[in-house]
């Protein structure tokens, strides 16, 4: 992946290039909430924006903040303001932080309006409008009326071809990307071109149909895959193991089978769990450690077992090069979230160059505690952006800021 013609906040602001210019910056403020208190549960996403929000501030800019916040039917809000995350910025920044009524109109015109260089203001969730998901231009053009320069920092959002990532960018002729931004792709792309060998992949997390694609491209250059969490039950059935009461996906039996076959014909080696934590249900108090051959009837499979942990681990510390997505089981519980955690410690003390894909495993990593997420060499902020990425997709995000689109930009 080539970042060609994609410029950064940093080449914009030179020359007080930014200096009491409107700058809209695209960030991903999508923060778990927790769904009785509301409150913020993982607040990564909105530290991670705090570099390029420096330079924009330093420069003088007059900053509109914009992001999206889960996915709100039509004409439903609540629990779905952006309040929260303005405020938990506040926090960390000591910055002012004014929450506009709205993304769009005469409400977040007159605050921008009155914005003096410096100042800070955050509009509305970007999906209350149906016309965001839609990358709908005439809403485009609304936010395009808002602004002088466009940044695009939401690394985790680029994989959606939505107006404010996708259709608003090439609306504006001085566009860039973030820190963030270029963090991730720089990080992925190492992943991407050439990564140095032995590379081993660790994928995990409850379904194989979720992973189809990324399995398949990374069949084409790891040479270790190993595979945990729930998905790799349907593995271990698919070669003929009795998992008795553990989930697994019966209709993709046969894809397991094909993935199996298709690494073998590649030269890759697929690596699964030789020993799992097994309980008889999920809110069990305790779990068992045995053998993948003698998994008692009326138990599942909920976590991978100290054998396994052994065997992904030394993989992974032989490796140069190593890609981790998705939990080793159910980690939330903790009789079952030493697999989740034991990998995760392996792995930020590795010699090798160490990511960590976003979602489940990157909220697992920081959950493992601050040492374990700083021995990380990156980990991503975006889920499905992180993967896509991984499986060789170009994301319209990204593909929005090079220079050479947009005709308005030309
Ligand atoms: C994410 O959390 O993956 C991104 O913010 C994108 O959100 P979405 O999956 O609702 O489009
Ligand atoms: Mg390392």
């Amino acid at each position: 992946m080539k970042l060609t013609g994609i410029r950064s906040i940093e080449d914009l602001a030179k020359d007080g290039g930014l200096a009491n210019k409107r700058v809209f910056i695209r960030v991903d403020y999508n923060v778990p909430l927790d769904k009785k208190t509301g409150a913020i549960t993982d607040d990564a996403r909105i530290r991670e924006s705090l570099p390029t929000l420096k330079v924009a501030v330093d420069a003088g800019a007059k900053v509109i903040l914009a992001s999206h916040l889960g996915r709100p039917k039509p004409g439903k809000k609540e629990g779905l303001s952006l309040e929260p995350a303005g405020a938990r910025l506040a926090e960390l920044t000591g910055y002012e932080v004014h929450l506009t009524d709205d993304c769009i109109g005469d409400g977040p015109k007159k605050v921008i309006h009155d914005l003096r260089a410096g100042q800070i203001c955050l509009l509305e969730n970007l999906r209350f409008y149906e016309e965001e998901e839609k990358d709908d231009e005439n809403f485009a053009r609304q936010l395009a009326e808002l602004t002088d320069i466009y940044v695009d920092d939401a690394f985790g959002a680029a994989h959606r071809a939505h107006a404010s990532v996708h259709a608003l960018p090439r609306m504006i002729r001085d566009r860039a990307a973030g820190l963030l931004m270029l963090k991730e792709l720089r990080s992925l792309a190492r992943l991407l071109d050439r990564p140095e060998k032995p590379y081993v992949a660790v994928l995990g997390g409850a379904k194989v149909s979720d992973k189809i694609a990324v399995v398949e491209s990374l069949l084409n250059v790891v040479d270790t895959l190993c595979i945990g969490g729930a998905m790799a039950n349907t593995f271990l059935a698919a070669q003929g193991k009795k998992v008795a009461a553990s989930k697994i996906e019966d209709d993709k039996l046969p894809l397991a089978r094909t993935i199996l076959q298709k690494a073998r014909d590649r030269g890759a080696s697929v690596l699964l769990p030789v020993d799992v934590v097994v309980a008889k249900s999920l809110d069990a108090e305790s779990g068992t450690a045995v053998s993948v051959d003698a998994i008692p009837d009326g138990t599942m499979a909920l976590d991978i077992g100290p054998k396994t942990v052994e065997l992904f681990g030394s993989a992974i510390e032989r490796a140069k090069t190593v890609f981790w997505n998705g939990p080793m089981g159910l980690f939330e519980s903790k009789p079952f979230s030493n697999g989740t955690f034991e990998i995760a410690r392996i792995m930020s003390r590795a010699e090798g160059f160490t990511v960590v894909g976003g979602g489940d495993s990157a909220a697992a990593v920081r959950a493992a505690g601050d040492d374990i997420a700083k021995g990380m060499d990156h980990i991503s902020t975006g889920g499905g952006a992180a993967l896509e990425l991984i499986e060789g997709r170009k994301l319209p995000g990204v593909e929005a800021l090079r220079s050479s689109v947009g005709e308005e930009a030309s």
